[in-house]
């Protein structure tokens, strides 16, 4: 059904008419009590063997929504009710922004991918802020806040801008995520190295506690898949060393493998990150990178082409507490966070594993 409307409607418009179209729809229905508590209970994580905890938070399901999405917190309650577990808005950066100039969205459908390179549009850090505080939950949901640079503050100073957006947005934040690793700000992903890496996590880490003192709010880093193996090894022991609580592999590539070659060369040739479908080997690579690593010593998020329930266990398997999705989500339409989380359940109960918690990680643990 979904598909067919797809087809028919949102292809034919601009991407980021679509979204926003889309958008308004989820926010309308949701405001409609009858609509929002059938969709909920149609849509919500409601198996017990899914029940997870990670980050110190309760969660029913492991599958959420990834950042970017809404990047205003306008829709919390709404992606809640389509069935996301838990919601990361943003990212936020410091002051609001206008992001690129259009067209900065692209569909390449017959990849199941998109390109973007957005530039963090967003209304900003303090309104965002007033917008968490003043908000009145509908549904229980993890709320993860992801923040980033502004595009005008230069690469030096640029903790300084995290740590702005960390003091305002901690004490609404259930956890806090620094990304570090998206394309489209220039000079944003440098911060990954240790050396710009560690000042900035350690400043954000105490701004959120200045910020909350009665909670520690836990803190991730978000990684792009383009980082050399060594990179990645150095971003888990510097995590560990700093406390972490969690990483999130991984960002949206620049890279442009795992195309078919299906979509149009001159889509393909847009700058930014790809995300969807050709993204899944590398994203699964870096997260199987990462818990070899670091273990269970800290929560690893993962992310980038996950599609179905089997591609969302393989990351279960290759050391993932949490989950997340975007792309597809354009391409499967409202009823995909159900679809994951029932195909999860589905396979863990045909597995080995009485939990999920003990089938993080599985793949990688095994003897070779
Ligand atoms: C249009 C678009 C905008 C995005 N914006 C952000 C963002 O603001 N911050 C962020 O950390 N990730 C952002 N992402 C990356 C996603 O959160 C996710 O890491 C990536 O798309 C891989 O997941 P997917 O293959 O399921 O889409 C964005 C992705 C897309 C497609």
């Amino acid at each position: 059904m979904y598909k067919l409307f797809f087809r028919l409607v949102f292809r034919r418009m601009d991407p980021e008419r679509a979204h926003h179209l889309a958008f308004r729809w989820i926010r309308l229905a949701v405001r409609v009590p009858v609509l929002r508590t059938f969709l909920a209970a149609a849509l919500a994580p409601r198996y017990k063997e899914l029940r997870t905890e990670a980050l110190g938070l309760r969660m029913h399901g492991p599958f959420g929504l990834a950042a970017g999405f809404d990047k205003n917190a306008v829709a919390i309650d709404g992606m809640s009710m389509l069935g996301f577990d838990h919601v990361e808005i943003g990212t936020v950066t410091g002051e609001a922004q206008p992001g690129n100039p259009k067209k900065r969205l692209f569909r390449l459908v017959a990849d199941r991918a998109l390109i973007n390179r957005m530039g963090f549009n967003n209304d900003g850090s303090l309104a965002v802020a007033a917008r968490l505080a003043s908000r009145t939950p509908v549904f229980r949901t993890v709320v993860g806040v992801n923040i980033g640079k502004t595009k005008v503050v230069p690469e030096e100073e640029a903790a300084g801008d995290y740590v702005k957006s960390a003091e305002r947005l901690a004490p609404h934040a259930d956890y806090l995520v620094v990304n570090v690793s998206s394309p489209n700000t220039p000079g944003l992903r440098n911060l990954q190295a240790t050396e710009a890496l560690r000042p900035l996590l350690s400043g954000v880490r105490e701004a959120a506690d200045r910020a909350v003192p009665g909670r520690r709010v836990p803190l991730l880093v978000k990684i792009a898949p383009d980082l050399a193996d060594e990179d990645v090894d150095a971003v888990a022991d510097l995590a560990v060393e700093l406390g972490l609580d969690g990483i999130i592999a991984t960002n949206t590539t620049i890279a442009r493998e795992g195309l078919g070659l299906k979509s149009e060369p001159s889509l393909v040739k847009e700058t930014g990150g790809l995300s969807g479908a050709p993204l899944k080997a590398r994203s699964l690579e870096v997260l199987r990178r990462l818990y070899a690593r670091v273990g269970d010593r800290i929560t690893l998020v993962g992310v980038g082409g996950i599609e179905d329930a089997e591609d969302a266990w393989q990351r279960i398997l290759a050391g993932a507490t949490l989950i997340q999705g975007y792309s597809a989500f354009i391409y499967q339409g409202p009823f995909w966070a159900r679809t994951i989380h029932k195909g999860l359940a589905a396979r863990l109960r045909t597995s080995p594993y009485a939990t999920l918690a003990d089938a993080v990680g599985a793949d990688v643990r095994k003897p070779a």
